[in-house]
């Protein structure tokens, strides 16, 4: 039994093999011989809004056997208050697994400790790393390895999604460029923790240059709406668009990991025409996450 709780906590073997599994996954969708959620129940236990990892952990659970509860956090007493502790104990004597999407990381570290089954972080401020594990999977279809290759992310860059790029960078051995202005840079303590080959600038355009992968989030990310005025303000510019992606390597591609807020941190023109990316992006969620499920009951 294993969790999924960060790319930070993963080790690199399992990073792997859970990467080179999705990949037969995706082969092999509906063909599958083996249905290691057989009999079992998963719950899909949500505090915040979701399209992509709800559907895709729901098909994933069915076409892997197994059923999927979704459980909005305000709809069960866990909205009302009852304790993270006590909610994943009894989760933990019914359920076989949990997949959980939530505000602190650890609410998501104590509901696997007193749970006892296999959980997945759906998505903290912190961390998203099913997310990262579906762009890396993007990226080795259309570019082969990663090793070797820059990432510049642009916009946001203490957010969730680029903190687990942080920590992907060391472990899989290529460039991360965040490219953002300095309130929403990561803090200096998480470089050292990530401890990966990370530049991190206000200049964008440097950023850009030579770029194999340019990726971005939304400026506002679910939690932080109260200062969406200041953060629209402080991020304007910080978008990728058709000058940018001149700067980039030839073919380079364009990332995101939806959803997306045209005319913000990424036009529109930039987003149709790399369209097939992202949601190629948006499709590997399903195929890495049921490799991620295979992995957490072996
Ligand atoms: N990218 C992502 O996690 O999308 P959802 O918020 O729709 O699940
Ligand atoms: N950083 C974004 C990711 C959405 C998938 C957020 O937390 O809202």
């Amino acid at each position: 039994m294993k969790n999924l709780l960060s790319i930070e906590k993963l080790a690199r073997a399992d990073m792997e093999r859970i990467l080179a599994d999705a990949v037969v996954m995706k082969r092999e969708r509906n063909r599958h011989k083996s249905q290691p959620l057989a009999g079992q129940t998963w719950a899909l236990l949500f505090s915040k809004s979701s399209t992509r990892t709800r559907i895709s952990f729901e098909v994933g659970v069915t076409e892997l056997g197994g059923r999927p509860m979704f459980l909005s956090a305000a709809d069960i007493q866990l909205g009302r208050g009852e304790p993270i502790k006590d909610t994943a104990r009894v989760m933990g004597r019914m359920l076989h697994g949990a997949v959980f999407r939530t505000y602190a990381q650890s609410d998501v570290e104590e509901f696997a400790k007193y749970s006892g089954i296999p959980t997945i972080n759906a998505l903290t401020d912190a961390e998203h790393p099913c997310q990262i594990l579906a762009d890396i999977q993007t990226i080795q279809e259309k570019l082969g390895s990663i090793a070797g290759k820059v990432v510049t992310f642009v916009g946001d860059g203490a957010c969730n999604v680029p903190v687990s790029w942080m920590f992907a960078a060391a472990k899989l051995g290529f460039e991360l460029r965040i490219a953002s202005p300095k309130r929403f840079q990561p803090s200096a303590a998480l470089l050292k923790r990530a401890n990966g080959q990370i530049i991190c600038t206000e200049d964008l355009k440097a950023a850009a240059r030579g770029a194999d992968v340019l990726y971005t989030d939304v400026w506002v990310s679910m939690g932080k709406e109260a200062e969406s005025a200041t953060r629209i303000k402080a991020l304007k510019g910080y978008q990728i668009n058709q000058s940018l992606v001149k700067l980039a390597k030839p073919g380079a591609l364009v990332m995101h990991c939806l959803p997306a807020y045209r005319g913000k941190e990424i036009d529109d023109a930039t987003f149709e025409a790399n369209a097939q990316t992202i949601f190629d992006q948006a499709e590997n969620r399903l195929h890495v996450q049921k490799a991620v499920l295979k992995w957490a009951v072996s």
